[in-house]
């Protein structure tokens, strides 16, 4: 019997990665219902998930609005960008990895203009960078950052950027694809006026949508901007507004699961509940992995619970493709690394996953190691 069996029972493969993640049994049963989009209880339900991720943002009474998109994280991003902009605006896109070169790209898709600062993936923005390059161009309207940097686990000063943000007058938009819902932000008091997350990241949803959290003032402010029918982030907004409903079909499988994932969270505690839990995983699994002699990418000060880089360890037997195949054989699915100038791989701490899980996932790693006639530390 191998440990999954042992602990769970009824789950598939766990799954150490950052999204789509391994969901709750309830998460998953809350789907086998066929509703109507335009069914009263669906549009209840759509309400609900609103006000819930308003609250979880700690911005229900702040003058924000929580408006769902479908399509994964990218599209919500894609959404904001390309409503937001005005034809005169500049972007100033603050990257430390894969997920910030992907804000960029899409704005240079939508022809936007841009500036980069761009930092090694595992060092954390220069503050004072980025405030000296907006008092030098007064031409960037808008700011761009990453919360959790899912290349490699780094937490970016989401609160500090924002800060500078609105010192200087800008539009704040945050990615908070993989941490929103585990790691603690105040979405106002962070000066944030556009966050974006997912159905399947630490909310552990499936996925299907991507939600976004935007001030009133400033979403309204780009009326005439957008760029796009189906990604029309100010029009989606005024058609849940109008009569609850989606604008066009929406995931309504996706959206009963969420409502569940969401009652969930409650029940844990809330953000705090679920950041307790995912550090634990963390913690348990980077002395597990020390132990056996695995080394991280990151510095543990700029690490965040939610995913874990490791580099390859320094073996002749080591091969990525194998060692993957052998966990995954045993029902445990990692992740390959993103980092471009390190060879490394991830492990997730998100999803339905417990120390448990973690436990037996350190297991079988050993067991995998041993198999390939791996020692570390030799
Ligand atoms: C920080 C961040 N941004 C954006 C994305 C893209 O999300 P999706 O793959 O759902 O489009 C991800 C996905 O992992 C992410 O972690």
């Amino acid at each position: 019997m191998n440990g999954k069996q042992k602990i769970t029972g009824w789950k598939d493969k766990i799954l150490f990665t950052p999204g789509p993640l391994t969901t709750s049994r309830a998460v998953k049963q809350a789907m086998l219902q066929d509703l109507g989009s335009r069914d009263f209880k669906f549009i209840e339900t759509v309400r609900q998930i609103r006000r819930d991720l308003l609250a979880l943002g700690g911005v229900a009474d702040a003058g924000y609005e929580a408006i769902l998109m479908q399509g994964s994280g990218t599209f919500g991003i894609e959404a904001t960008l390309s409503t937001i902009t005005p034809p005169d605006g500049k972007w100033l896109f603050i990257i430390n990895g894969a997920y910030g070169r992907r804000m960029n790209l899409i704005a240079g898709v939508l022809g936007l203009e841009t500036a980069v600062l761009a930092y090694p993936e595992n060092r954390k923005p220069n503050l004072l960078e980025i405030e000296e390059t907006l008092a030098q161009d007064p031409a960037i309207t808008h700011i761009g950052v990453v919360h959790c940097e899912t290349t490699t686990g780094i937490i970016n000063q989401v609160e500090a950027i924002g800060g500078i943000a609105r010192r200087h007058g800008r539009v704040y938009f945050v990615d908070a694809m993989s941490s929103f819902g585990a790691i603690p932000l105040n979405v106002a008091e962070a000066k944030i006026d556009f966050l974006v997350s997912s159905a399947n990241k630490c909310i552990e949803g499936v996925p299907g949508f991507s939600f976004v959290l935007a001030r009133r003032e400033a979403l309204v402010a780009a009326d005439g901007y957008a760029r796009s029918v189906s990604l029309n982030l100010l029009a989606q907004w005024r058609g849940l507004e109008a009569n609850g409903q989606f604008r066009f079909t929406p995931p309504t499988h996706a959206l009963l699961a969420f409502a569940q994932a969401l009652a969930e969270l409650k029940m844990e505690g809330g953000v705090r509940g679920r950041y307790g839990r995912y550090q634990h995983n963390y913690q348990t699994l980077v002395a597990g992995m020390r132990k056996m002699g695995f080394t991280e990418y990151l510095k543990p000060e700029d690490q965040g619970p939610i995913i874990t880089s490791f580099h390859y360890p320094d073996h002749p037997n080591f091969d990525f493709k194998r060692f993957y195949e052998a966990l995954n054989a045993r029902d445990f699915v990692i992740y390959p690394g993103k980092v471009s100038d390190a060879d490394c791989f991830r492990i997730g701490n998100i999803g339905r996953i417990f120390e448990a899980d973690v436990r037996s996932l350190l297991a079988a790693i050993a067991d995998v190691l041993d198999e390939m006639g791996i020692v570390l530390g030799e």
